[in-house]
Protein backbone atom coordinates (compact mmCIF):
# COMPACT_ATOMS: atom_id res chain seq x y z
CA UNK A 1 0.00 0.00 0.00
CA UNK A 2 1.09 3.60 -1.13
CA UNK A 3 1.43 5.79 2.28
CA UNK A 4 1.17 9.95 1.84
CA UNK A 5 1.13 12.65 4.70
CA UNK A 6 -2.89 11.98 4.76
CA UNK A 7 -2.26 8.57 6.86
CA UNK A 8 -2.02 10.77 9.62
CA UNK A 9 -5.29 11.49 9.29
CA UNK A 10 -8.01 8.35 9.84
CA UNK A 11 -11.45 9.26 9.15
CA UNK A 12 -13.04 8.04 12.39
CA UNK A 13 -15.80 5.35 11.26
CA UNK A 14 -16.05 6.50 7.81
CA UNK A 15 -16.52 3.67 5.55
CA UNK A 16 -18.08 4.78 2.24
CA UNK A 17 -18.12 8.22 0.87
CA UNK A 18 -20.29 9.62 -2.07
CA UNK A 19 -18.92 12.21 -4.26
CA UNK A 20 -21.25 14.72 -6.72
CA UNK A 21 -18.82 15.87 -8.76
CA UNK A 22 -20.00 19.26 -9.92
CA UNK A 23 -18.59 22.17 -11.66
CA UNK A 24 -16.46 21.02 -14.75
CA UNK A 25 -17.94 23.66 -16.44
CA UNK A 26 -18.03 26.52 -14.56
CA UNK A 27 -14.33 25.89 -13.84
CA UNK A 28 -13.98 25.88 -17.56
CA UNK A 29 -16.20 29.14 -17.98
CA UNK A 30 -13.86 30.74 -15.46
CA UNK A 31 -10.68 29.99 -18.27
CA UNK A 32 -12.51 30.89 -21.21
CA UNK A 33 -12.60 27.00 -22.23
CA UNK A 34 -15.13 24.88 -23.63
CA UNK A 35 -17.23 23.07 -21.30
CA UNK A 36 -15.60 19.36 -22.17
CA UNK A 37 -11.89 20.85 -21.19
CA UNK A 38 -13.72 21.73 -17.49
CA UNK A 39 -14.82 17.67 -17.67
CA UNK A 40 -11.26 16.68 -18.75
CA UNK A 41 -10.11 18.19 -16.18
CA UNK A 42 -12.41 16.86 -13.77
CA UNK A 43 -11.66 13.29 -14.98
CA UNK A 44 -8.24 14.15 -13.69
CA UNK A 45 -9.13 14.56 -10.71
CA UNK A 46 -10.25 11.48 -10.09
CA UNK A 47 -6.78 9.47 -9.71
CA UNK A 48 -5.64 12.01 -7.17
CA UNK A 49 -9.31 11.53 -5.06
CA UNK A 50 -8.90 7.71 -5.13
CA UNK A 51 -5.70 7.80 -4.06
CA UNK A 52 -6.45 10.19 -1.48
CA UNK A 53 -9.44 7.85 -0.39
CA UNK A 54 -7.04 4.80 -0.57
CA UNK A 55 -4.89 6.27 2.17
CA UNK A 56 -7.18 8.14 4.31
CA UNK A 57 -8.60 4.40 5.01
CA UNK A 58 -11.97 4.60 2.98
CA UNK A 59 -13.29 1.26 1.99
CA UNK A 60 -16.01 2.51 -0.67
CA UNK A 61 -15.59 5.63 -3.08
CA UNK A 62 -18.60 6.01 -5.17
CA UNK A 63 -18.80 9.01 -7.65
CA UNK A 64 -21.64 10.40 -9.24
CA UNK A 65 -20.08 10.84 -13.49
CA UNK A 66 -23.46 11.02 -15.56
CA UNK A 67 -27.19 11.08 -14.73
CA UNK A 68 -30.14 10.04 -16.45
CA UNK A 69 -30.72 13.15 -16.69
CA UNK A 70 -27.97 14.36 -18.45
CA UNK A 71 -28.98 12.96 -21.25
CA UNK A 72 -30.18 16.75 -21.55
CA UNK A 73 -27.33 18.14 -22.35
CA UNK A 74 -26.39 19.20 -25.70
CA UNK A 75 -25.41 16.45 -28.29
CA UNK A 76 -22.01 17.67 -28.49
CA UNK A 77 -21.55 17.35 -24.81
CA UNK A 78 -23.16 13.94 -24.28
CA UNK A 79 -21.15 12.81 -27.31
CA UNK A 80 -17.97 14.08 -25.81
CA UNK A 81 -18.67 12.73 -22.15
CA UNK A 82 -19.46 9.16 -23.40
CA UNK A 83 -16.08 9.64 -25.47
CA UNK A 84 -14.30 10.44 -22.26
CA UNK A 85 -15.85 7.69 -20.43
CA UNK A 86 -14.45 5.24 -22.91
CA UNK A 87 -11.28 6.57 -22.61
CA UNK A 88 -10.70 7.38 -19.57
CA UNK A 89 -11.61 3.54 -18.71
CA UNK A 90 -9.43 2.26 -21.33
CA UNK A 91 -6.81 4.31 -20.32
CA UNK A 92 -6.65 3.94 -16.32
CA UNK A 93 -8.10 0.46 -16.02
CA UNK A 94 -4.32 -0.81 -15.45
CA UNK A 95 -3.33 1.74 -13.53
CA UNK A 96 -6.14 1.07 -11.33
CA UNK A 97 -6.05 -2.18 -11.25
CA UNK A 98 -1.87 -2.10 -10.01
CA UNK A 99 -3.72 0.30 -7.30
CA UNK A 100 -5.94 -2.85 -6.25
CA UNK A 101 -8.60 -1.00 -7.24
CA UNK A 102 -12.24 -2.91 -7.37
CA UNK A 103 -13.74 -0.80 -9.80
CA UNK A 104 -17.94 -0.94 -10.20
CA UNK A 105 -20.88 0.67 -12.27
CA UNK A 106 -24.59 1.46 -10.83
CA UNK A 107 -26.76 2.90 -13.49
CA UNK A 108 -28.92 1.69 -16.55
CA UNK A 109 -26.86 0.68 -19.01
CA UNK A 110 -29.65 0.50 -21.33
CA UNK A 111 -28.98 3.80 -23.56
CA UNK A 112 -24.76 3.06 -23.04
CA UNK A 113 -23.37 2.21 -26.59
CA UNK A 114 -21.51 -1.38 -26.98
CA UNK A 115 -18.36 -0.12 -27.29
CA UNK A 116 -18.28 1.63 -23.13
CA UNK A 117 -20.51 -1.60 -21.97
CA UNK A 118 -17.36 -3.48 -23.22
CA UNK A 119 -14.97 -1.40 -21.75
CA UNK A 120 -16.86 -1.23 -18.54
CA UNK A 121 -17.71 -4.95 -18.14
CA UNK A 122 -13.48 -5.40 -18.88
CA UNK A 123 -12.63 -3.31 -16.06
CA UNK A 124 -15.04 -4.90 -13.63
CA UNK A 125 -13.54 -8.42 -14.61
CA UNK A 126 -10.21 -7.67 -14.28
CA UNK A 127 -10.29 -5.71 -10.61
CA UNK A 128 -12.94 -7.83 -9.38
CA UNK A 129 -10.07 -9.68 -6.86
CA UNK A 130 -9.20 -6.33 -5.27
CA UNK A 131 -9.46 -4.95 -2.10
CA UNK A 132 -7.79 -2.18 -0.87
CA UNK A 133 -10.97 0.40 -2.16
CA UNK A 134 -14.35 -0.02 -4.17
CA UNK A 135 -14.89 2.56 -6.79
CA UNK A 136 -18.14 2.69 -7.91
CA UNK A 137 -18.75 5.12 -11.15
CA UNK A 138 -22.26 6.09 -11.22
CA UNK A 139 -22.93 5.82 -15.09
CA UNK A 140 -26.17 6.83 -16.64
CA UNK A 141 -27.69 6.64 -12.67
CA UNK A 142 -30.73 7.84 -11.45
CA UNK A 143 -32.06 7.25 -7.77
CA UNK A 144 -35.35 7.28 -9.05
CA UNK A 145 -35.03 5.12 -12.46
CA UNK A 146 -33.16 2.99 -10.16
CA UNK A 147 -35.80 2.31 -7.79
CA UNK A 148 -37.93 1.51 -10.38
CA UNK A 149 -35.88 -0.66 -11.90
CA UNK A 150 -35.87 -2.70 -8.33
CA UNK A 151 -39.43 -2.29 -7.83
CA UNK A 152 -40.05 -4.24 -11.58
CA UNK A 153 -37.73 -7.11 -10.45
CA UNK A 154 -39.29 -7.00 -7.02
CA UNK A 155 -42.92 -7.14 -8.63
CA UNK A 156 -41.56 -9.96 -11.18
CA UNK A 157 -40.31 -11.88 -8.04
CA UNK A 158 -43.54 -11.71 -6.51
CA UNK A 159 -45.51 -12.82 -9.94
CA UNK A 160 -43.32 -15.76 -9.56
CA UNK A 161 -44.20 -16.79 -6.48
CA UNK A 162 -40.09 -16.35 -5.41
CA UNK A 163 -41.52 -13.41 -3.07
CA UNK A 164 -44.54 -13.22 -0.62
CA UNK A 165 -45.60 -9.69 -0.41
CA UNK A 166 -46.10 -9.75 3.38
CA UNK A 167 -42.29 -10.05 3.69
CA UNK A 168 -40.96 -6.99 1.55
CA UNK A 169 -39.77 -4.53 4.23
CA UNK A 170 -36.80 -2.45 4.60
CA UNK A 171 -34.74 -5.16 3.52
CA UNK A 172 -36.07 -6.13 0.74
CA UNK A 173 -35.80 -3.21 -1.70
CA UNK A 174 -31.82 -3.04 -1.15
CA UNK A 175 -31.42 -6.31 -2.53
CA UNK A 176 -32.63 -5.28 -6.04
CA UNK A 177 -30.69 -2.03 -5.85
CA UNK A 178 -27.86 -1.23 -8.32
CA UNK A 179 -25.57 -0.91 -5.28
CA UNK A 180 -27.16 -4.25 -3.09
CA UNK A 181 -23.05 -5.34 -2.91
CA UNK A 182 -22.25 -1.67 -1.28
CA UNK A 183 -23.02 -0.09 2.39
CA UNK A 184 -24.78 3.16 2.53
CA UNK A 185 -22.71 5.96 2.14
CA UNK A 186 -21.87 7.54 5.55
CA UNK A 187 -20.23 10.93 4.08
CA UNK A 188 -22.27 12.43 0.72
CA UNK A 189 -20.24 15.68 -0.70
CA UNK A 190 -21.24 17.80 -3.62
CA UNK A 191 -18.94 20.28 -4.82
CA UNK A 192 -19.62 23.64 -6.57
CA UNK A 193 -21.86 25.55 -4.03
CA UNK A 194 -24.83 23.38 -5.11
CA UNK A 195 -27.32 22.35 -2.40
CA UNK A 196 -29.10 19.92 -4.02
CA UNK A 197 -28.76 16.17 -4.02
CA UNK A 198 -29.87 15.40 -7.43
CA UNK A 199 -30.96 12.46 -7.76
CA UNK A 200 -27.93 10.43 -6.44
CA UNK A 201 -28.36 7.47 -3.60
CA UNK A 202 -31.82 8.60 -2.48
CA UNK A 203 -32.71 5.04 -0.40
CA UNK A 204 -28.82 4.68 0.09
CA UNK A 205 -28.22 8.41 1.90
CA UNK A 206 -31.28 8.53 4.15
CA UNK A 207 -28.67 9.07 7.13
CA UNK A 208 -25.50 10.18 5.62
CA UNK A 209 -24.13 13.52 6.41
CA UNK A 210 -24.07 15.93 3.52
CA UNK A 211 -21.53 18.57 2.95
CA UNK A 212 -22.20 20.99 0.27
CA UNK A 213 -18.74 22.45 -0.76
CA UNK A 214 -17.92 25.62 -2.91
CA UNK A 215 -15.13 23.98 -4.57
CA UNK A 216 -15.57 23.50 -7.97
CA UNK A 217 -14.73 19.75 -8.49
CA UNK A 218 -11.83 20.38 -10.97
CA UNK A 219 -10.10 22.01 -8.09
CA UNK A 220 -11.43 19.77 -5.16
CA UNK A 221 -8.40 17.76 -3.59
CA UNK A 222 -7.22 14.77 -0.94
CA UNK A 223 -5.89 17.68 1.54
CA UNK A 224 -9.50 18.69 1.01
CA UNK A 225 -10.98 15.68 0.94
CA UNK A 226 -9.13 14.84 4.21
CA UNK A 227 -10.22 17.92 6.19
CA UNK A 228 -14.04 16.88 5.52
CA UNK A 229 -13.34 13.46 6.65
CA UNK A 230 -11.77 14.75 9.76
CA UNK A 231 -14.84 17.12 10.44
CA UNK A 232 -16.87 14.10 9.88
CA UNK A 233 -15.56 12.09 12.50
CA UNK A 234 -15.87 14.78 14.93
CA UNK A 235 -19.95 14.20 14.34
CA UNK A 236 -21.95 12.22 16.12
CA UNK A 237 -24.53 10.22 14.42
CA UNK A 238 -27.79 8.46 16.15
CA UNK A 239 -29.37 7.58 13.50
CA UNK A 240 -33.04 8.62 15.32
CA UNK A 241 -32.04 7.78 18.55
CA UNK A 242 -30.74 10.25 21.76
CA UNK A 243 -27.28 10.69 22.89
CA UNK A 244 -26.40 8.03 25.06
C1 LIG B 1 -20.99 18.18 -13.48
O1 LIG B 1 -20.40 19.40 -13.81
C2 LIG B 1 -20.21 17.09 -14.01
C3 LIG B 1 -20.64 16.14 -14.88
C4 LIG B 1 -21.99 16.09 -15.42
C5 LIG B 1 -19.74 15.13 -15.39
C6 LIG B 1 -18.85 14.50 -14.37
C7 LIG B 1 -17.71 13.93 -15.05
C8 LIG B 1 -16.43 14.06 -14.65
C9 LIG B 1 -15.98 14.64 -13.41
C10 LIG B 1 -15.36 13.60 -15.50
C11 LIG B 1 -15.19 12.20 -15.78
C12 LIG B 1 -15.40 11.20 -14.73
C13 LIG B 1 -14.89 9.97 -14.85
C14 LIG B 1 -15.26 8.88 -13.94
C15 LIG B 1 -13.94 9.68 -15.91
P1 LIG B 1 -21.23 20.42 -14.66
O2 LIG B 1 -20.92 20.21 -16.09
O3 LIG B 1 -22.68 20.31 -14.31
O4 LIG B 1 -20.66 21.78 -14.16
P2 LIG B 1 -21.44 23.16 -14.06
O5 LIG B 1 -22.53 22.97 -13.03
O6 LIG B 1 -20.39 24.12 -13.63
O7 LIG B 1 -21.99 23.46 -15.43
Amino acid sequence: MQHSALDNAPPHGLKHVAIIMDGNGRWAQARHRPRLYGHHAGAKRVREIVQASKDLGIEYLTIFAFSTENWKRTQVEVAGLMNLFRRYIAKEMRALHDEHVRVRFIGDRVRLDAKLIALMDEVEALTRHNTQINLTIALNYGARDEVARATRLLAADVASGKLCPDDVDEETLPRYLDTRVLPDPDLVIRTSGEARISNFLLWQSAYAEYEFIDTLWPDFTGDELARLCKGYGARERRFGATSA
